[in-house]
C-alpha cells in the first residue's frame, strides 16, 4: 500500500492506520507532503512501517524515479487524513509534489479519507470535486462528526482508523479477484443499416460496458471488449474489438467466448433490422414509406445455449419495474445474474454517469443504490466472483 499523509491534524492517526494496515499483513511505503511533516515527522512513519519515508520528487537522484515507481508498484493508493487542497489538486489533475503526482500516475484504486473544518467540507466545490473523484473511481471513507481541532463541531474528522483500513483491504482484495479470469464484455450500441449513411440504433452510450472492461483489467483480468460503435476511448489494458452490426458483434463474441470464464453482456443490441439495406444513399424520392424489419440474434441467448460451467451476466433495462422481466432473461437466457435497470428513471440507464440496479439471481433480488457507473461495475463484478467461486468450473 502506499499511504499519503497530508498536513492535517489527523495526520497522527496516519501513524496508527499505518500499523493497523500491517496489522493486516500489509506492506506500506509513506509519501508525505510538506504540510503533513509539520505535523508527523518522516521518522515516525519510517520507525513504524520499516519502510523508507517519500517527501520529496526530488529525494534521491540515484533512485529509480519516485512518483512513477510508487505509483506503478503501489496495490491500493490510500490518502489519509486528505486536506480539501489535495482533493481540490487531485480533481483537477495538478501534480505538484510526490503525492500528487503519485495519484496522477497511478492505476491503482484510490481510497481517501478526508478530514478538514467543517465549512470547508461542506463547501460546494469541496462536495463537486468529491463527487468528481468518486465518478472517476475513487472510494471515499466519509469523515465523522463531533468536535474538530479548530473548535468548530460538525462533520469533517477523520474517519475511524478501522474504517479506514477495512476500506483499503477490500480494494487490495479486489485488485487480484479476477487475477487468470478471461473475461468478455459486450457494450454499446449496434448500427443496423438502412442504406449506406442511416441506421437503427438506440441511445447506448457504451458506458456502463467500459466501466466494467475497465474495471476487471484492473483486478487481473484478460479483457476482451467487443463493442458497438461509442465515443469512448478504448479502455486501458483491454483488447477492444470495435463491430457495427448486431451480426458483427455476434461474430466477435463468439470468437471471443470460446476462452472466457465470465461473459458480461452489457451492450444494447437492436433487437430487429431492416431485412435489406439499400446501396448507395437513397434518395428522398426514392425513400419507401416502410421499412421491413427481421429480428437480430440474440447473441447472449446464443452464448447462453452453449455455456458449459462459464458464468454469463445479462443486462435488462425496463421501462418500469425491471425485477420481473430479469427474472424471465434469467432463465430463458441461461444466465446466472442479471442486471436490471428502469431505463425511464432519472440518473439511471443510457447516456447517464449514474445507474440505478437491481442484482437479480436465482437465490434474489439486491437492489443497489443509485451509484456511478464505475462502482455499479464494481458491485457486478463482486457479484459474479462470488458466483465463480461457487461455481464448478
Ligand atoms: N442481448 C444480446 N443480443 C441481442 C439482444 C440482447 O446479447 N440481440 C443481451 C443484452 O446485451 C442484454 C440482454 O440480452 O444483456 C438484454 O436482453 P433483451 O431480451 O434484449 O432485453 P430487452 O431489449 O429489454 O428485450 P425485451 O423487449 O424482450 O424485454
Amino acid at each position: 500500500m502506499v499511504l499519503g499523509v497530508t498536513g492535517g491534524i489527523g495526520a497522527y492517526k496516519a501513524c496508527e492506520l499505518a500499523r493497523e494496515l500491517m496489522r493486516r499483513g500489509m506492506r506500506v511505503k509513506t509519501v508525505m507532503t510538506a504540510a503533513a511533516q509539520r505535523f508527523v515527522t518522516p521518522l515516525t512513519f519510517r520507525t513504524l512501517t520499516g519502510e523508507p519515508v517519500a517527501v520529496s520528487l526530488w529525494d534521491d537522484p540515484t533512485q529509480r524515479v519516485h512518483h512513477v515507481s510508487l505509483a506503478q508498484e503501489a496495490d491500493v493508493v490510500v490518502v489519509a487524513p486528505c486536506t480539501a487542497n489535495v482533493i481540490a489538486k487531485v480533481a483537477c489533475g495538478r501534480a505538484d509534489d510526490l503525492l500528487t503526482t503519485t495519484l496522477l500516475a497511478t492505476e491503482a484504486p484510490i481510497v481517501v479519507a478526508p478530514a478538514m473544518n467543517t465549512h470547508m467540507w461542506l463547501r460546494e466545490v469541496t462536495q463537486a470535486n468529491v463527487a468528481l473523484l468518486r465518478d472517476r473511481g475513487a472510494v471515499f471513507v466519509e469523515p465523522g462528526s463531533g468536535e474538530l481541532a479548530c473548535g468548530d463541531v460538525g462533520e469533517g474528522r477523520l474517519a475511524e482508523v478501522s474504517a479506514i483500513a477495512d476500506a483499503v483491504e477490500l480494494e487490495a482484495r479486489r485488485v487480484a479477484s479476477l487475477a487468470g479470469v478471461r473475461v468478455l464484455v459486450t457494450a454499446g450500441p449496434t448500427r443496423e443499416p438502412i442504406d449506406a449513411v442511416r441506421f437503427i440504433g438506440n441511445r447506448s452510450s457504451g458506458r456502463q460496458g467500459y466501466a466494467i472492461a475497465e474495471e476487471a483489467a484492473r483486478r487481473g483480468a484478460t479483457v476482451t471488449l467487443v463493442s458497438g460503435p461509442t465515443s469512448l476511448p478504448d479502455p486501458f489494458g483491454v483488447t477492444t474489438v470495435r463491430v457495427g452490426t448486431a451480426a458483427e458483434m455476434l461474430e466477435a463474441a463468439e470468437a471471443a467466448f470460446g476462452v472466457a470464464d465470465l461473459v458480461v453482456a452489457a451492450a444494447a443490441v437492436a433487437d430487429f433490422r431492416p431485412v435489406s439495406t439499400a446501396a448507395g444513399k437513397l434518395k428522398k424520392a426514392d425513400a419507401p414509406s416502410t421499412v421491413e424489419l427481421e429480428r437480430t440474434v440474440d447473441i447472449l441467448a446464443t452464448l447462453g445455449a452453449r455455456k458449459d460451467g462459464r458464468v454469463l451476466v445479462g443486462f435488462a433495462a425496463e421501462a418500469g419495474d425491471p425485477v420481473a422481466a430479469a427474472r424471465e432473461k434469467l432463465s430463458a437466457k441461461n444466465l446466472d445474474l442479471v442486471v436490471a435497470n428502469d431505463v425511464t428513471e432519472p440518473g439511471a440507464g443510457f447516456e447517464s454517469s449514474t445507474n440505478h440496479v437491481t442484482l437479480v439471481t436465482a437465490e434474489g433480488d439486491e437492489a443497489l443504490p443509485m451509484m456511478d457507473k464505475r462502482s455499479v461495475a464494481r458491485a457486478v463484478l463482486d457479484r459474479a466472483r462470488t458466483i465463480m467461486e461457487g461455481g464448478t468450473r
